[in-house]
């Protein structure tokens, strides 16, 4: 099946909406950090494809959810379109969160959007861990109460100071970490770059294991353009390659990430 129809179309906060499509297929297919690559426009010359990380899916209803902000011309007509109306989407595409065992304490960090890409991880999981989300202000916090009705420790950092703690996301790591002693502790992250690679950073120093979803512009979303390519390690005399984000990615674990420069 091509096309998912609309059976919810709606903004919840600020500039965020929530869409659900009815696709079984996609439904039942769909990994945590998987993403529907969704034609807009029905003329499809004039637009290209937007990538969504696949938020929810619930396979005895056939649908799929994607949470998503307006920033430009292709989500903007997304956001107006009705319920009834049909887009064509391709997926599920790219590769997934590995799931969490039940010897590890998961710790998610997310900025933004990011909030939508881990939450089937969050909720498949065997154990209820820490979820760490950070963004400039209130009117872009969004989705912690589904964290926190998932039982999960919920904490926020704002870069304003408007929701709980004033600075970056990762400043909350250390306290994570201090409140659970002896725990084998592995970190999936979604959000800006910066604080990707900040977070990258951060584990490798400490030695501590983690997935990141970088979520590069992207054109083709099947592998096959190289629109979307992002620097890896490798082991050759620059030290790294280009791995395309949409089919070898968009999940990459710290270790492979390339941070040279
Ligand atoms: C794997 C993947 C998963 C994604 N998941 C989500 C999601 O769950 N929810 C959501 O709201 N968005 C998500 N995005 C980003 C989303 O694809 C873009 O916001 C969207 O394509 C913008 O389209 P537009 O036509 O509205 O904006 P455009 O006119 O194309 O761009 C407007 C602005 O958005 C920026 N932008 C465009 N693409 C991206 C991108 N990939 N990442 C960051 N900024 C971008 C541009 O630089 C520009 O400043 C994801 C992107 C990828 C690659
Ligand atoms: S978007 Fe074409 S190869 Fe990734």
């Amino acid at each position: 099946m091509k096309f998912g129809t609309i059976l919810k179309n709606e903004n919840f906060k600020s500039d965020y909406y929530e869409i659900v499509f009815y696709h079984p297929e996609i439904a039942a297919a769909a990994r945590a950090g998987q993403f529907v690559h969704v034609q807009i426009d029905e003329i499809s010359s004039r637009m290209l494809r937007r990538p969504f990380s696949i938020h929810d899916t619930d396979i005895e209803k056939g649908t799929v959810t994607v949470v998503y902000k307006v920033v430009g011309d292709g989500t903007k007509r997304l956001s107006g379109k009705k319920v009834g109306e049909c887009c064509d989407l391709l997926s599920a595409l790219g590769n997934s969160y590995s799931d969490v065992a039940p010897d590890e304490y998961p710790i998610i960090i997310d900025g933004g959007y990011g909030a939508a890409a881990t939450y089937i991880l969050a909720k498949n999981s065997p154990v209820k861990g820490s979820f760490l989300f950070g963004a400039r202000g209130e009117r872009d916090v969004i989705l912690t109460e589904k964290y926190q009705a998932l039982n999960w420790d919920v904490k926020i950092a704002t870069n304003d100071g408007s929701v709980g703690h004033q600075g970056l996301v990762t400043d909350l790591i250390a306290k994570v970490i201090e409140e659970n002693p002896g725990k084998k502790f592995k970190f999936f992250a979604c959000g800006p770059h910066p604080m990707l690679i900040a977070l990258t950073k951060i584990l490798m120093q400490q030695n501590l294991d983690g997935e990141i979803s970088l979520d590069h512009v992207m054109c083709c979303g099947i592998g096959a353009c190289f629109a979307c390519v992002v620097k890896v390690n490798a082991d050759n005399e620059q030290k790294w390659r280009y791995a395309r984000s949409c089919s070898e990615g968009p999940v990459f674990n710290v270790k492979e990430v390339y941070i040279g420069d």
